[in-house]
């Protein structure tokens, strides 16, 4: 009996012990489910929370292409707008300006006053070179003064615009002046005003009526608009060289910066008018131009070869050089492809440098007024003569034939005291005993 009950009981125990085993296996299979049911709850919660956020996106993406439909409908509009202009102007045989006109380049304008037949001629050689290309130089004769044949002639040429500008003569200062400078300075300034001031032009190029030009003389202008917008230092290009004669001149390509206004045939931005118009002289404005109280320290570009050739032989200020200095300009006659040339080569730092090294390199001549011009001849290189003073200056350009002249004490076409010509293919260089130093110049050939 014992022996049962004890057998019962063990039974029992272990009966009660495999309950509880079971209890803690089942509690734990349990709380792993919940925990799992946890994660897949809150994994829902998330999913329907991105679902939601691309719900949101998609209905936004769906605005945004209605609305590229709206703007593409309403373009659409206007662009069979536009066709039915373009063809409209197409049929009145005019160009569309709407959508090809091109930004022009600077306007020119050409200075007339009383001499129709060499407005001719001058218009003539414009055109020519000019009409291809109208839209990026459009062109205007302004006229001083009443008479009507040259008003005629400027208005018998197409894509010409004609101004003119009408007023009695102005008093002059002095004695004996010649009242055609004061009527050339105010002309001046109301052809200018008209062109940056009225008609709202970036930049204006300048001719005269008594000038032919060469056949790259638009395309050397716009290469060199770039330097007059990146280069403060640089107030204006000119197509002229003063020493541009035959025997001294040999480089289409070559260009200066020069601290003597060239004048002739001449390219100026509205910043610089801009400056000059307040204080516009009466009269002599391109000596004016020369001062340095008006350019300031500032230079001009100028090519070795002209781009410009002077016909007029009846001029107000240019009868006494005429044919010692007009008639041997050499007018460049060669294509030059400026669009590909590097016109940072003009920059102070550069072309100072380049400048430097041309004249420390070049054979130094110290007696050329005892040995005369044969000393020169003799040497097979560039070579460079020294001046001490103005008067010096002048003996040695008598010599070669260059100008003499000095305004503002400086002389023609110089730079830093620098007056560089050919002669004979090799360059001359006429230097102050400081040009080098003034060039910047330490003495490095490297
Ligand atoms: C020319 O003007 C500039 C700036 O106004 C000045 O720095 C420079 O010294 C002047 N040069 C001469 C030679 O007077």
């Amino acid at each position: 009996m014992v022996r049962v009950e004890c057998g019962a009981r063990v039974g029992l125990v272990v009966a009660a012990l495999l309950f509880l085993l079971l209890q803690a296996r089942l509690f734990a299979v349990q709380t792993n489910y919940a925990d799992r049911i946890a994660q897949a709850v809150d994994g829902e919660n998330k999913c329907s929370r991105s679902k939601r956020a691309l719900i949101d996106q998609f209905s936004a993406q769906q605005g945004k292409i209605v609305a590229l439909e709206d703007e593409r409908e309403k373009l659409e509009n206007k662009n069979a707008q536009l066709s039915v202009l373009v063809g409209e102007y197409r049929r009145l045989g005019k160009a569309a300006p709407v959508l090809e006109k091109q930004k022009p380049v600077a306007a020119v304008v050409i200075m007339a006053c009383n001499r129709p037949d060499y407005l001719d001629r001058t218009l003539k050689s414009v055109l020519k070179y000019q009409q291809p290309i109208a839209q990026k130089f459009p062109l205007f004769v302004s006229q001083d003064g009443p008479m009507e044949s040259v008003k005629a002639k400027a208005k018998s040429f197409v894509g010409v615009e004609y101004m003119q500008h009408l007023e009695g003569d102005p008093a002059t200062r002095n004695p004996g002046e010649m009242v055609a400078y004061y009527k050339i300075a105010r002309h001046y300034k109301f052809a200018l005003s008209e062109l940056f001031d009225v008609r709202g032009f970036q930049k204006v190029i300048i001719l005269e009526d008594d000038m032919e030009i060469a056949p790259d003389f638009f395309e050397y202008f716009e290469a060199t608009s770039t330097v007059l917008d990146c280069d403060k230092s640089v107030v204006a290009v000119s197509s002229w060289n003063d020493n541009g004669q035959k025997q001294f001149v040999s480089d289409p390509e070559a260009l200066y910066r020069s601290d003597f206004f060239p004048g002739l045939g001449w390219m100026l931005t509205r910043e610089f008018w801009d400056e000059l118009s307040p204080i516009w002289p009466e009269a002599y404005w391109d000596d004016w131009l020369r001062l340095n109280s008006t350019r300031k320290g500032r230079q001009f570009i100028r090519p070795e070869v002209c781009r410009t050739y002077n016909f007029g032989e009846h001029g107000s200020s240019m009868g006494q050089f005429y044919y010692q200095y007009l008639v041997p300009i050499k007018l460049n006659d060669v294509l030059v492809d400026w669009k590909s040339k590097d016109m940072d080569m003009l920059s102070e730092e550069r072309f100072n440098k380049e400048l430097a090294r041309m004249i420390a390199t070049a054979m130094p001549i110290t007696n050329l007024e005892a040995d005369g011009l044969q000393m020169v001849e003799s040497v097979n290189q560039d070579v460079s003569i020294e001046y001490e003073s103005q008067s010096h200056f002048e003996r040695l350009a008598r010599k070669f034939g260059v100008f003499e002249e000095w305004k503002d004490g400086i002389p023609r076409t110089s730079y830093k005291g620098v007056v560089v010509f050919r002669w004979k293919h090799k360059r001359v260089f006429l230097t102050r005993p400081d040009s080098l130093e003034a060039l910047g110049w330490k003495g490095d050939l490297q």
